[in-house]
């Protein structure tokens, strides 16, 4: 094969970003031969590709090697495993599924390993958080003891929830910001530092917009060797801030804003000090750095040629899909703490989860104030990141 053919299913703001960076030809050995759309607006998108309007038509259509699901989160799952399971590649949209239960669905499916399944965790080629997850693999920081992550420049207006149909409802998105927003950070925050084994969550729902999911999130979370986290995030507050603090036994390691890493290095590993010194007041010495990021990294374009190069040359995937199911697992605790408000150990019981979210979409009362769109894609293109 010289060319991937591959079908976008859904051109919504994100599949018709992705297309738009294929046709610019960003992806060698990457072609879209179909798209799919289940809302009458394919004829005025068409380049010469296939339309289709019933994904399962394009899945048996013979036209396509691999499909890009860019559709809402919940039917990821049924549209991912009707491809792999017709012998395609997947690339699937973050989150890869809404709840842990869909996930292991999804991941079973994958049976033939000669196909690529792999989701879309564009923040993993970002250059600063390699050279955080290099630090940290590498023992440069020693054994990190206590994280925090403040994630709060996700702003989105009440206008984005109102004109995004199946946004901010459990039925349509199955969640708010930690479905939408945060799979980035929490795909980052577990292949940075690993699962905890427990999770605490405090949710605000609606808090900021006329939503009923939430818009608003502290959690706190714990590993097995003691160290312990707190994750912040919103999609209300302004300005907001991307702030990653890191306090391990070599010393103390900041990002700022996703491109800055600043570090405080200890001479010695900080309890080492702690139960050597013999004065009472003494301080490990430490020597202030900032550590250079060359370049940002490639983003999507990088994500969809690392997932052509797999299909065509064998290459590792930097973002395998079976990944994904960590941080939905970490969404969905966060969201069942605040309801059970307790503890949730990891792994959690994925049955649980999907019953009291099914449940909570079939019974909602919730109805959104209605507004026609007027924002265009230009609009979107500015505010992604
Ligand atoms: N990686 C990123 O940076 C990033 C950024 C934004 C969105 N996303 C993800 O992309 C996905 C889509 O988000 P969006 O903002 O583009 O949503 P959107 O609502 O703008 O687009 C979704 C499109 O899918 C279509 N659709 C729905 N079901 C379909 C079906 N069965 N067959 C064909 N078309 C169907 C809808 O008509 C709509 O046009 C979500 O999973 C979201 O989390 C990822």
């Amino acid at each position: 094969m010289q060319n991937v053919r591959l079908g976008i299913v859904g051109l919504g703001n994100m599949g018709k970003a992705h297309l738009h960076n294929i046709r610019a030809g960003k992806v060698p050995g990457l072609r879209v031969t179909a798209l799919c759309e289940s809302v009458g607006t394919l004829p005025e998108l068409l380049e010469g590709e296939h339309p289709f309007t019933d994904v399962s038509q394009m899945i048996h259509s013979g036209r396509i090697d691999a499909i890009l699901i860019c559709t809402p989160h919940f039917s990821h799952t049924t549209i991912g495993i009707e491809a792999l399971q017709n012998g395609l590649h997947v690339l699937v949209e973050k989150p890869i599924s809404v709840h842990k239960a869909d996930c292991e669905r999804l991941i079973a499916a994958h049976t033939d390993k000669s196909k690529v399944f792999a989701a879309m965790f564009n923040m993993r080629t970002n250059a600063t958080f390699k050279k955080v997850k290099d630090l940290i693999d590498s023992g440069e920081l020693g054994e990190v003891r206590r994280v925090h992550w403040e994630v709060t420049n996700w702003f989105r207006t009440n206008y984005y929830y109102a004109t995004g149909g199946w946004r901010g409802t459990w039925k349509g998105e199955g969640g708010g910001v930690l479905m939408n927003q945060c799979p980035h950070n929490l795909d980052l925050f577990q292949w940075m530092f690993g699962m905890p084994k427990s999770v605490r969550g405090f949710c605000q729902f609606g808090r900021y917009h006329q939503v009923e999911v939430e818009d608003n999130v502290t959690a706190f979370m714990a590993w097995e060797n003691g160290a312990t986290a707190t994750f912040v995030t919103s999609t209300g507050e302004a300005p907001g801030a991307n702030r990653l603090e890191i306090a391990a036994e070599q010393g103390r390691l900041t990002v700022t804003d996703g491109t800055k890493i600043h570090f405080q290095r200890n001479r010695q590993p900080m309890s080492k000090f702690c139960m050597e010194a013999e004065a009472a007041f003494a301080m490990p010495e430490s020597w202030s750095m900032e550590i250079p990021v060359e370049q940002s990294g490639g983003q999507h374009v990088e994500i969809l040629q690392n997932f052509t190069n797999a299909i065509l040359k064998g290459e590792k995937l930097l973002s395998p899909a079976e990944q994904g199911i960590c941080s939905v697992e970490l969404a969905n605790a966060i969201l069942l703490s605040t309801w059970q408000d307790k503890t949730i150990e990891l792994p959690m019981s994925s049955a649980d989860y999907e019953r009291i979210l099914i449940e909570k979409g079939e019974t909602s009362t919730f109805q959104k104030t209605k507004v026609v769109a007027k924002a265009s894609a230009d609009d979107f293109a500015r505010s992604f990141r």
